[in-house]
């Protein structure tokens, strides 16, 4: 698993996707560049969520607000008080750590436990085994999975009655150790804000302290009333936005998974209150469908609906996603109540109510909230799109076999020799398909050659022009995913490109 993850960070920068940011000056942690290829992936992402949540659904807009907000906003947010990590030092090693990492990690060690058991007994019992029984009856497997129970839910408590004594002591307990030195000289936790600070203004004493948003949904909050106005959309309506977010992320690991500067795709729907349960099991459903529209596999993503819920929210569920490190949040859908317009109405002192004509009556909206990290939805496309494919003829070729829809380069136009007027005629029909789709030309090398490099760069569509094509105008298609080639008129080549990435 660990080198299928490095050879995703490698191959992403080798084919031009993400490139560390600064890195002439040797980088900035958990801060990335997006290449060339990079930020046509994401931009396609970007586009397929807003055609998705936008342009189908005449009942929500998008919106594009600032980064910069007025400071209160974070006051009434709660991002002042409660946007925590609770961090621990090791005395030792000098290394800080988030606290809760530590723990979920050490957990994580037991649950390996458990599947090394499952996979052991599932040898052991052949086509008999059924794993679902084998884990709720095995005695050892049950007593690992009580342990780690106990050991998050203690945690859990410990954390919202913010006793940090407690999750030290639970560190120790388990004899947890650092994991670069081994050492468990462990300082006092300590609450650490997640938010970064900036100022406006130019004078020491006039400047005004700002935050750079750590997440989108607020620039949507402030302007509830505004859009509804203005829109004259009714109840329940969303408003949805992307852009960037920032936070001071301690654990900044695992590539472009957790990053300090990200964006954010996030859309807030507005609802009646008491309604707030169907339109979870809503939009639960409907971003599932989403993520698989894609088919990037079933088996791929799973639901964790969380026990510990954020300050703001009465039910809470990520869309969990198999990345090369394993299952981890990819989106999160939260049902956040009025919290967040009550706040705003409390701190700014301007009301935030909706006149449902039907009732003859104002409230308070509720709020259903759909939020994925666009930086998160590239890596889950990206590492599991790569492949090493072993091929009939002995060979092996590596392929990124990215949803066409989403692929940086939909078409790549290679003359088969550099003469005989092949290049004018490829040259001709880059030409032309450039108007409708991001195509490139490619002389270089054997054709071959060129056709693993396309491969590996997760281009659908190589179209050879060739001799014949002289006589006929045909060229060969050759399809990315089951290399299958084709002899198709050059006329026909926008129909059959557009009938593939098109959605
Ligand atoms: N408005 C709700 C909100 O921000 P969140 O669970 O904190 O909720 C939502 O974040 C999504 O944003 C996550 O599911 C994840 O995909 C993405 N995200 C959060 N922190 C991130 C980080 N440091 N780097 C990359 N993506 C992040």
């Amino acid at each position: 698993q660990d080198d299928k993850f490095k050879k995703v960070i490698s191959h992403a920068k080798e084919y031009g996707y993400v490139f560390q940011s600064s890195e002439i000056y040797d980088g900035l942690s958990a801060v990335y560049d997006y290449a060339q290829n990079g930020a046509e992936l994401k931009k396609n992402i970007r586009d397929y969520w807003w055609k998705a949540m936008v342009q189908m659904n005449e009942n929500i807009v998008g919106i594009d607000a600032a980064i910069f907000m007025h400071p209160t906003t974070w006051k009434a947010s709660g991002h002042v008080d409660a946007f925590n990590d609770p961090l621990i030092d090791n005395k030792d090693s000098k290394k800080r750590y988030r606290a809760d990492v530590l723990i979920e990690d050490y957990c994580a060690k037991i649950e390996t436990k458990i599947d090394k058991e499952v996979k052991k007994a599932a040898k052991r019992f052949g086509d008999a085994f059924i794993k679902e029984e084998f884990v709720s009856t095995n005695g050892r497997v049950l007593g690992y999975q009580e342990k780690i129970n106990t050991i998050l839910s203690r945690m859990a408590k410990s954390l919202e009655n913010e006793d940090l004594a407690d999750v030290k002591a639970l560190i120790e307990e388990l004899g947890i150790a650092d994991p670069l030195t081994g050492s468990k000289n462990w300082t006092d936790v300590k609450q650490f804000n997640l938010m970064f600070g900036t100022k406006l203004g130019a004078s020491a004493d006039s400047a005004m302290d700002l935050y750079l948003r750590p997440e989108t949904a607020q620039g949507i909050f402030v302007n509830f009333l505004n859009v509804q106005k203005t829109s004259r959309l009714k109840i329940p309506f969303g408003i949805a936005q992307t852009g960037k977010a920032f936070r001071n992320e301690i654990v900044a690991r695992q590539f472009i998974f957790r990053m300090r500067e990200f964006e954010q795709m996030e859309m807030q729907f507005f609802i009646k209150p008491g309604t707030q349960k169907e339109w979870y099991e809503h939009w639960k459903e409907t971003r599932l469908k989403w993520h698989l529209s894609l088919g990037m596999g079933e088996d791929n993503y799973r639901f964790h609906d969380h026990e510990k819920l954020a300050h703001y929210a009465d039910a809470a569920a990520d869309i969990e996603f198999k990345f090369p490190f394993g299952f981890k949040e990819l989106e999160g859908i939260h049902s956040r109540t009025d919290f967040d317009l009550k706040a705003h109405e409390e701190y700014s002192g301007k009301k935030l109510q909706y006149f449902d004509h039907e009732d003859n009556a104002s409230y308070t909206p509720y709020v259903l909230e759909t939020s994925i990290g666009l930086d998160r939805m590239f890596l889950a496309v990206f590492s599991n799109s790569l492949q090493d494919e072993e091929l009939e003829n002995g060979t092996s070729r590596t392929v990124l076999k990215l949803p066409s829809v989403l692929a940086p380069v939909k078409a790549a136009i290679l003359p088969l020799v550099k003469k005989d007027g092949l290049p004018d005629i490829a040259r001709k029909i880059v030409d032309e398909l450039k108007w409708d789709f991001n195509v490139v030309y490619d002389e270089k090398d054997a054709v071959g050659r060129r056709y693993r490099r396309q491969d590996a760069n997760g281009t659908p569509f190589c179209i050879t022009v060739d001799h014949d094509t002289l006589e006929d105008n045909t060229v060969t298609i050759r399809h990315r995913d089951t290399m299958e080639q084709q002899r198709v008129k050059i006329d026909e080549l926008r129909s059959i490109i557009k009938n593939e990435v098109d959605v």
